[in-house]
């Protein structure tokens, strides 16, 4: 359906509806705002690929919330996650005593994850939850909690609602396999 909207070379394949996508944000928003402790709650989304995630996200959170977000590069070959990133843009506010929600677009061997994870951590937030917006977990190296999930996806190479391929397809507003 959405597909006939962007003609290029590559074959997309509707995964997640743009609808499905809304949805399931929706509920997300709703569960999180239940499940997460009282208290100042800080949401820090991971530049670039949760971009569009966590501003549909936090407008779903029925909560008193700060915006936040860090920017990060992968090292090495862009195909293959190392695991080690390096922070383009830091937080601007200081997490120290904050509830944290990191938020991030797809959790896929988990080392990118746990790097961050452990870089918060050390900044002694409150606490530390995790949501991503997609998981695979057939692909998983190192297993860092993910307390919210949008979907679960197969291990295919998935583009769109902020996600890339060397750039490309973030704007579009579906998730597609990119064949
Ligand atoms: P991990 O360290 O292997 O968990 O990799 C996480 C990062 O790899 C994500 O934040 C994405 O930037 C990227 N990534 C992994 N799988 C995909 C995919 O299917 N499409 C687009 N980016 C992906
Ligand atoms: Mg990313």
């Amino acid at each position: 359906m959405h597909d006939e909207g962007l003609v290029t070379a590559e074959k997309l394949r509707t995964l997640i509806s743009a609808e499905a996508l809304a949805e399931r944000v929706a509920a997300l928003g709703q569960e999180i705002g239940a499940k997460m402790p009282e208290g100042d709650l800080t949401v820090v989304g991971v530049l670039r690929g949760a971009f569009i995630f966590m501003a549909d996200l936090v407008r779903a959170i029925p909560r008193d919330i700060r915006c936040d977000f860090l920017g990060v590069r992968s090292y090495g070959d862009a195909t293959e996650s190392s695991g080690v990133v390096e922070i383009t843009n830091d937080l601007l506010l200081p997490v120290e005593g904050q509830h944290v929600l990191l938020v991030e677009d797809i959790v896929d061997t988990g080392l990118t994850l746990r790097y961050l994870l452990d870089i918060i951590e050390a900044r002694r937030p409150r606490s530390l939850h995790t949501c991503a917006l997609l998981s695979k977990p057939s692909r998983r190296v190192v297993a860092p909690r993910v307390d919210f999930v949008g979907f679960e996806v197969p291990d295919q190479f998935v583009v769109g609602y902020g996600l890339d391929a060397a750039q490309r397809f973030r704007h579009l507003p579906y998730i597609a396999v990119l064949d």
